[in-house]
């Protein structure tokens, strides 16, 4: 093949991939609610130079050992736990994703998260449409307050930075606990850094955001959510890996946390049978801490020009493994 080619694993606006089209022949799986089955990425990447994927498509050795040409995975992401980095990079295959454009808008889903289970705005929502609300009374609905409470984020990267500025408008005590400390979260933004275990046992919001990894897999299991305040709710943004959700689950239904907000899950779609889904106590939301149109159009347009980037022989805007 002469000409780069770029095959697509979902349907996008072709508006937001014209930078791929200036450089390399492009051809786009045609459907947007649907993953690329496995037998026809595998195939495609077989002749592909440059890929654009998702995070339901694992880009794996088996998949590297059968893409000789391939250059380039722009993942449609900031997190990249769908790609064997390690493998990508000893065949020289650059990784790109999405960070910064996603900030905002994911910590924006973050705090509505926290704000939907403290304040039950979905649980309220039901109510009303089931025809259950005959009478206003003194304490129908009543939730938590989230202002001047304890925010506990977990994962201070720019997503974690950008909910704790969040949390400022809240006049909420903010605690995190991360790998390295973050100047700004404690200097901008009033920050304390504490230990994980101090931050789980005082936290009354405690916010996963960190990505999956080997350190960070399971780490919200039984023992930690037994630790938690009996009135702590916990949010996840980050990845459904961190957390047993069986876990959870008991840790629910034995009233050990007062709730949970989730965007992210072991296994997405989450199974419409799943239990979490039947406690009233936990918003579930189906992974869109990054969807809103601004942002999604976004994040295509600087893959598309990760993607071109690379393949022209320049640096790419976002790249994990260069
Ligand atoms: C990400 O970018 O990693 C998000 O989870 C996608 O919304």
């Amino acid at each position: 093949m002469d000409n780069p080619y770029v095959f697509i694993t979902r349907k996008v606006p072709a508006e937001t991939i014209k930078a791929i089209r200036e450089v390399a022949d492009v051809k786009m799986w045609d459907h947007e609610d649907q993953p690329v089955p496995r037998e026809v990425l595998l195939e495609e990447a077989s002749y592909a130079t440059g890929l654009f994927t998702m995070l339901t498509d694992q880009i794996d050795q088996e998949l590297l050992d059968r893409a000789p040409h391939l250059k380039v995975v722009g993942n449609l992401a900031v997190g990249y736990d769908n790609i064997n980095v390690e493998a990508a990079t000893e065949r020289g295959v650059t990784i790109c994703n999405t960070p910064d454009v996603l900030t905002d808008t994911t910590a924006d889903l973050t705090f509505a998260l926290l704000m939907a289970a403290a304040r039950r705005i979905t649980e309220a929502e039901r109510y009303i449409e089931e025809g259950k609300w005959v009478n206003w009374s003194p304490l129908l609905m009543a939730g938590q307050d989230v202002h001047h409470k304890t925010i506990g984020i977990v994962g201070m990267g720019r997503i974690g930075e950008t909910v704790a500025k969040r949390a400022t408008g809240f006049d909420m005590n903010i605690q995190y606990h991360n790998r390295t400390r973050s100047e700004k979260a404690e200097q901008e933004l009033g920050a304390s850094y504490v230990s994980f275990d101090e931050l789980i046992e005082t936290s009354d919001f405690v916010v996963n955001l960190t990505p999956l990894t080997d350190e960070t897999k399971g780490m919200f299991n039984k023992d930690v959510f037994r630790k938690m305040k009996k009135t702590a709710i916990f949010v996840n943004a980050g990845r459904g890996g961190s957390v047993v959700e069986m876990d959870l689950v008991q840790a629910i239904e034995n009233n050990q946390i007062a709730g949970a907000g989730l965007d992210v899950y072991e296994k997405e779609p989450i199974p419409e049978d799943h239990p979490l889904l039947q406690f009233p106590n936990v918003v579930c939301l189906p992974h869109i801490g990054s969807s809103s149109v601004e942002t999604r159009m976004e994040m295509c347009r600087l893959t598309a020009r990760n993607i071109r980037n690379v393949l022209n022989g320049d640096e790419p805007e976002a790249a994990v493994n260069r």
